[in-house]
């Protein structure tokens, strides 16, 4: 890549080689998915100096006070995933949140006139909510994974059993979401409500699952954010994989999840085993 800017930010760097990654997995059809990841303050300064705003964005919420000022990299909205590699500048911005919270400063890319992706609502109040929980929070990522989407088309959507049902596909499921996986009813997105309502999720777990669409995660870095999503993305696969076809015959059992996640030092949701 011979962009200066990409080349001095490892976060950057990282989300394009992430974003990669989703679409060569199959999760991102088109323009499906969107990731925004808040760029520490050392960071933004090595990286871009004075950080000189090359135009604004009128958002359309009022951003919480305590993500006004903050730096997010972020894709655009009616963007492909597949072609970020090859344009980054076009396809994904810099951006800071105004002091009053109005406004998107951008700083960098979203060239010929690009703007953030239209889930806007749901990264900026899960960065927002995540945030007053871990003080270390940095990245939503919603995607579309096949096997999650699958599963919601045949699973009840109740949040216990889902999140059992995926616990017991893998020994170590629980281990990486003991906190398990919240869901949402199905509706309209890219909506202020949705967007409220994933939100509200993420005060409790880390990932949150829209039915019929996709998934959205919350972690403190790149690297975690796709781990929770691919791991619950495999549990999922072997969910679908091993029932309606077979009868099974062996199963992690509550016990056994327990026992996991004492030996690891987690602690799964309360009431969800017996
Ligand atoms: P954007 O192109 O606006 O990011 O929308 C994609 C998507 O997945 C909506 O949920
Ligand atoms: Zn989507």
């Amino acid at each position: 890549m011979k962009d200066s800017i990409i080349n001095k930010s490892e976060t950057i760097k990282k989300f394009i080689e992430i974003i990669d990654n989703m679409y060569r997995l199959g999760w991102d059809e088109k323009n499906g998915g969107n990731i925004s990841v808040l760029m520490d303050e050392e960071e933004v300064k090595r990286v871009f100096g004075k950080a000189k705003t090359k135009r604004t964005i009128p958002l359309p919420l009022i951003a919480n006070e305590n993500i006004r000022g903050l730096v997010f990299v972020i894709t655009g909205t009616t963007k492909y995933f597949r072609n970020v590699k090859n344009d980054p500048k076009t396809n994904i911005g810099v951006m800071r949140i105004s002091q009053d919270g109005t406004k998107a400063e951008v700083i960098w890319g979203f060239e010929n006139n690009g703007t953030f992706t239209s889930e806007i609502y749901a990264h900026l109040l899960c960065h927002s909510t995540r945030l007053k929980i871990d003080p270390n929070h940095h990245v939503v990522m919603h995607t579309h994974p096949l096997y999650i989407l699958a599963l919601t088309h045949v699973h009840e959507l109740d949040e216990k059993s889902l999140t059992v049902d995926l616990w017991r596909t893998m020994t170590e499921s629980v281990i990486v979401y003991p906190d398990g996986v919240g869901l949402i009813p199905w509706q309209v997105c890219g909506t202020q409500k949705i967007g409220e309502e994933t939100a509200e999720k993420m005060k409790k777990t880390r990932c949150v699952i829209w039915p019929l669409h996709g998934i959205y995660g919350c972690e403190n870095n790149l690297d975690d954010a796709f781990g929770l999503i691919e791991t619950i993305e495999k549990s999922a696969q072997i969910f679908l994989l091993t029932h309606n076809h077979l009868e099974i015959i062996n199963d992690i059992t509550d016990q056994g999840i327990k026992d996991v996640a004492k030996r690891f030092n987690v602690t799964p949701v309360k009431g969800y085993l017996k």
